[in-house]
């Protein structure tokens, strides 16, 4: 019903992804498919709800109301079959400042932040930006695919350790992490003053029959030491409203974060933002189903098409996120001469794997939330430029 397959021309929209493409890649006509939002039109319901916030014509100071709670803890329980309560949402000017926030809010200079990478880079600044010391606990390849090393996760908990930063589901690796993973996790994090940040920004977008578990939702143990973070940002390609949410029960870590926020000033948000998020997880199932039905199809194309026509480039097929992880070992070039190979020879802007740390050498990362024939053309100018 919805179509996914029109080419909408983004050029001089001030969008980052089209329009810093000289400034990254320098080159203004790489096939742009790198920063993580989509090239499909946000949904109608959404922009309608924008435009009749717009046709106030006055846009004053704002606050959230009831029903932009309601609308989280109906889609949380609906999606993910987690109960939420009303009280327990906070409000974030978008995922990665909630994450710099919590640095603030639940660690001091000097503590030790532990990461998953390859993980997505903001993760790292996280830390490193507030002087807080980064731990790596870096996810392991294997035959069936990336885990997470829960014996290393366990070798480098100290009692210097106050956070843990986990993407769920992971970018860029794609996996949407089972239950038994993320219980492990928090069995070692028991009793150790460790606060858990599960960022979940990823959780709706769920492939091929995968399920996504809130970490807070394992027990109420895990809740105790859990912030959620979510956001309609990914999900409703609504990333420059700067709007999402955090999932806090716990009712001090719930006050730590608010004293935080409130203290940056920050809490108050954008006008758009509230309406939008709420007619995102109001009316946004159906939408959401018929995106994921379309971003399954272009998973499906890139594994096949590799597997015919470009063998020494390995998909990893995602359980969630419309990013697709490229297995680009056998072209036996470095992480610079990688993506200069991308860049010059094929013409496409992809993220370079080692800028998600450790383990990420030899990898691509390949935005797939776009129309099917521009997905089409870029592998078919990666498959010239290999040949
Ligand atoms: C894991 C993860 N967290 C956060 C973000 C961005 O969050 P925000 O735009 O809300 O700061 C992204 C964007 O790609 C992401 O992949």
């Amino acid at each position: 019903m919805w179509n996914f397959d029109e080419v909408i021309d983004r050029q001089g929209s001030d969008s980052i992804k089209y329009d810093k493409r000289d400034e990254v890649f320098g080159r203004k006509d790489v096939i742009p498919m790198w920063v993580a939002d989509m090239d499909f039109k946000s949904p109608p319901f959404v922009i309608e709800a924008i435009s009749r916030k717009l046709n106030q014509e006055i846009l004053g100071y704002s606050f959230r109301p009831d029903g932009y709670f309601t609308s989280i803890v109906n889609w949380l329980k609906k999606r993910h079959q987690w109960d939420v309560r009303a009280e327990w949402i906070e409000f974030s000017p978008g995922i990665v400042p909630a994450l710099n926030m919590c640095t603030l809010a639940y660690t001091n200079p000097g503590d030790e932040i532990i990461i998953q990478p390859p993980v997505y880079t903001p993760f790292f600044r996280a830390a490193r930006d507030h002087g807080r010391r980064l731990v790596y606990n870096c996810l392991k390849e294997t035959e069936s695919g990336w885990i997470m090393d829960i014996d290393d996760l366990a070798s480098k908990i100290t009692p210097s350790t106050r956070m843990v930063i986990l993407s769920n589901p992971h970018n860029p690796v794609g996996r949407a992490w089972h239950r038994e993973e993320l219980e492990a996790v928090v069995d070692l994090c028991r009793g150790k003053e460790i606060v858990i940040i599960s960022d979940e920004i990823h959780s709706d977008l769920i492939l091929q029959g995968n399920r996504h578990v809130p970490l807070a939702s394992l027990s109420e143990e895990a809740a105790a030491m859990t912030v959620t973070c979510i956001a309609p940002s990914k999900t409703f390609n609504l990333a420059g409203l700067s709007t999402s949410s955090l999932i806090i029960s716990d009712e001090s870590l719930h006050n730590k974060f608010w004293t935080t926020i409130e203290n940056l000033h920050m809490h108050l948000g954008n006008i758009f933002g509230n309406v939008a998020s709420e007619a995102a997880y109001t009316y946004g199932e159906e939408w959401l189903e018929e995106l994921l039905l379309y971003i399954r199809g272009n998973v499906d194309l890139v594994v096949s098409f590799c597997q015919e026509y470009i063998p020494s480039i390995k998909p990893v097929k995602p359980e969630a996120t419309y990013m697709i992880w490229l297995d680009c070992r056998a072209l036996g070039l470095d992480g610079r001469n990688l993506q200069r190979f991308f860049v010059e020879k094929a013409g496409v802007g992809l993220n370079e794997g080692s800028a998600f740390g450790p383990g990420g050498e030899g990898f691509m990362r390949m935005n797939l939330a776009c129309p099917r024939a521009t997905v089409l053309k870029a592998l078919e100018k990666i498959k010239k430029a290999i040949d």
